[in-house]
């Protein structure tokens, strides 16, 4: 018998495994309520009494050897997996897909950039403006009927003064008021309008408009630079058409067409068959409008001009319903991934 038992404990402790299914056979075969181990125990009660004591103590040998090989395997299987713990689990299982800017801040940021290749800077003021700044400033005087030719929403407790700005010229009413001539700048920002919302107009959209004041500044220049950001914005064959318009703080006032890139001026449904496109409003600034910002009009004259950012988004990428940039589909932005 102790041949065998000898023969045993040398397996055991010979004993290696690769995964936790082998531990286990191990165990069974060893130490299970069918192993080697029961059939020792039933074969030591007919051990002589002499041998008795190193046959037990070799018994014991391979039952503590057993027990500490399957331990053994247990703690590294432990140790493996807090391993694997340091992997950070606060990254996500699957790759997160990159953003892209709006086509809305993708058209401001090159209408920006266009300008101030030519020396335009920036400037920002507040969305809710007093009526000094959105409309008397700007020659609208009070009960005048050109203020219905934006329909303004009122802040209701402040009588008729506090509105959202329906306009960025507001912004250019600050500038004019704070700084001293030469100015160069441009005013992009978000503008509210009470109209229905449908395919061509929004309760909100963004403009930029420009300011221009300087000694001497005349209705050529004005020309010259809106020609100069056609050809940048819709391509070196673009043409303008200026069509006199009215607006109070400008005078004389134009409207301005491009030439349709679309169809190359031949007529397409984008032109309506009329081969131009309207994109702006301009003019020369009112003396008037001047004065009431503290700007001697005697000295300087400047021009001034507004684009709604939308409706040159539109132009550019083709697209025949404004509500699509404010309903946040992510398949209509998706498109605009690495645009410009
Ligand atoms: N503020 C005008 C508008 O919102 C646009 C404009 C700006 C026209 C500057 C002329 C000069 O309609």
């Amino acid at each position: 018998m102790k041949d065998r038992l000898l023969e045993v404990l040398k397996n055991v402790e010979n004993f290696t495994a690769q995964n936790a299914e082998q531990v286990e056979e191990f165990r069974i075969k060893i130490l299970g309520s069918k192993g080697i181990l029961k059939d020792l125990l039933v074969d030591f009660k007919n051990v002589p009494n002499e041998e008795k004591k190193e046959i037990g103590q070799l018994i014991n040998q391979i039952k503590d050897k057993a027990q500490s090989k399957i331990d053994a395997f247990k703690n590294t299987q432990d140790s493996q997996s807090k391993e694997s713990i340091d992997i950070d689990l606060t990254k996500t299982p699957y790759p997160i897909e990159i953003g892209s800017l709006h086509p809305i801040t993708l058209v401001k940021n090159q209408i920006v950039e266009i300008f101030s290749r030519i020396g335009f800077t920036v400037s920002d003021g507040p969305e809710i403006e007093d009526d000094w700044h959105n409309f008397s400033a700007l020659n609208f005087p009070p009960e005048h009927p050109a203020r219905d030719m934006q329909d303004t929403f009122f802040v209701e407790s402040n009588n008729g003064e506090i509105a959202l700005r329906t306009h960025t010229s507001s912004v250019q009413v600050r500038v004019m008021e704070s700084q001293k001539p030469p100015i160069r700048t441009l005013s992009p920002g978000r503008v509210y309008r009470n109209e229905a919302i449908s395919a061509r107009a929004h309760c909100f959209f963004h403009q930029i408009e420009g300011l221009y004041i300087a000694e001497n500044v005349s209705f050529a220049d004005l020309k010259q630079t809106l020609l100069y950001f056609a050809k940048e914005m819709f391509g070196e064959n673009t043409e303008i058409r200026l069509r006199p318009s009215y607006f109070p703080f400008t005078e004389p006032s134009a409207e301005v067409d491009v030439s349709c890139s679309v169809c190359n001026s031949k007529g397409c449904n984008i032109c309506k068959y009329s081969g131009y496109l309207e994109i702006l409003g301009c003019g020369m600034v009112d003396p008037k409008v001047l004065e009431n910002c503290g700007i001697d009009s005697k000295k300087y004259t400047g021009f001034a001009f507004g684009m709604g950012v939308e409706r040159i988004a539109m132009l550019k990428y083709k697209i025949n319903d404004l509500r699509l940039f404010s309903e946040g589909d992510i398949r209509f932005l998706k498109q605009f991934k690495g645009s410009l």
